[in-house]
């Protein structure tokens, strides 16, 4: 079975790859990726020279790469977007670009080559933003209501995706996640920021009040349900998948981490807060857990503690991803170094 990955050097693409690769080893596997700031060659260097795997350096929105690549191509699984919020806020034209432009040339591809399935990756954020207060969550059912540039890139890939299935009858099946965390995560992100950061001795910048809720999913865990997806899922379905975390907050999570690295509360720095954050996040995976049989293997602690060992093990390569470029990004979000 020949697998086409889009965006493969980025975080949850690339493990998903070392996944699939230790548990289908006859698959072959071609990752397509534009190589951006998210992406690193070095979360693959294990299998660069595993004769199932093949890296292609290409754009998702240049139709003849994406057409050489999808040749003979039985499942494709669609990672490749910008993906950092505040990125979004900052510069949305590179989101529209990428999440809408790039998903509509691959879906092109797809149908004219006659994949058997494309499998999406999307977001909960889609769904906008929940109450603090109420206990409702997201499910496969929620209307659609994003409220940054990335959510709205984002949903406008996931009604493509659609569109695509009922007006041509293209094989797809779509995942809204909830976010993400594990290792060879890049470090702009939350817990990796925070991990990262504190082993450096720096402090750690905190958005607003630090109330707001986000619902946390080990990368693994979301690999496992691509997987049973790719495997058993129905044809045109959406599935949610989400964390063991019940409605825990930003400033719960950085004082876990604080404790798990010895460090103390002084280590928070409250920052000014992202325009239009959204409070909420808490996601209904019933509808996976039901119909395919997946739920996460350990709660949020066991994976939290997993993960700041990882970066513990692995200072070379988030200090390397830490230079150049990240360190411009970081003076102009935080106006520290
Ligand atoms: P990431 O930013 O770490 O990686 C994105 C990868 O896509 C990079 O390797 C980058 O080089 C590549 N890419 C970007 N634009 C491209 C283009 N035009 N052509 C080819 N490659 C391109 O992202 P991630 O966190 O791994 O997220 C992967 C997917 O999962 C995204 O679609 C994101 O929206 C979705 N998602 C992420 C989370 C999360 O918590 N990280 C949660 C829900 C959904
Ligand atoms: O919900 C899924 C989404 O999760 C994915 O679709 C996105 O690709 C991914 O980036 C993530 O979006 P968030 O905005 O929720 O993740 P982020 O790690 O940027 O922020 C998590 C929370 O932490 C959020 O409430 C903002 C807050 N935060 C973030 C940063 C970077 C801070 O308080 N300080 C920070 O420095």
């Amino acid at each position: 079975m020949k697998i086409l990955v889009t965006g493969g050097a980025g975080f949850i693409g690339s493990n998903f790859i070392l996944y699939w690769l230790k548990n289908h080893p006859g698959d072959l596997i071609v990752n397509l990726d534009k190589l951006t700031y998210a992406g690193n060659l070095e979360n693959l260097k294990s299998i660069k020279d595993n004769k199932n795997y093949s890296f292609v350096h290409g754009d998702i929105c240049d139709k003849s790469v994406v057409d050489r690549v999808m040749e003979g191509t039985d499942i494709v699984v669609h990672f490749a977007a910008e993906s950092h919020v505040d990125r979004s806020i900052i510069n949305p034209s590179d989101f529209v670009k990428a999440n809408v432009l790039g998903t509509q040339v691959l879906l092109d591809s797809a149908l004219k080559n006659k994949v058997k399935k494309f499998h999406h990756i999307s977001t909960d954020e889609v769904y906008g933003s929940l109450k603090l207060e109420d206990k409702s969550t997201f499910n496969e059912r929620t209307s659609y209501n994003p409220r940054s540039p990335y959510a709205a890139s984002k949903a406008g890939s996931d009604h493509l995706v659609r569109a695509y299935y009922t007006t041509y009858g293209l094989p797809i099946t779509i995942s809204n996640c909830s976010n993400n965390f594990g290792p060879y995560q890049f470090p702009e992100k939350f817990i990796p920021l925070a991990i990262t950061n504190l082993l450096e001795n720096k402090k750690v910048p905190v958005y607003g009040d630090g109330l707001y809720v986000r619902d946390w999913l080990y990368v693994e865990d979301h690999c496992r349900a691509i997987d049973l997806i790719l495997e058993k899922g129905n044809e045109g379905e959406t599935y949610c998948i989400g964390g063991l975390t019940e409605d825990i907050n930003n400033l719960e999570v950085i004082k876990k981490i604080l404790k798990i690295l010895g460090k103390g509360e002084d280590m928070i720095e409250f920052v000014k807060d992202r325009p239009g954050h959204d409070r909420r996040y808490a996601l209904d995976w019933s509808k996976i857990k039901n119909e395919l049989g997946w739920e996460p293997l350990y709660g949020f602690e066991e994976w939290l503690r997993k993960t700041i060992d990882w970066y513990k093990q692995n200072q070379d390569w988030w200090k390397n991803v830490k230079r150049g470029e990240y360190k411009n990004y970081y003076k102009k979000q935080y106006g520290t170094e």
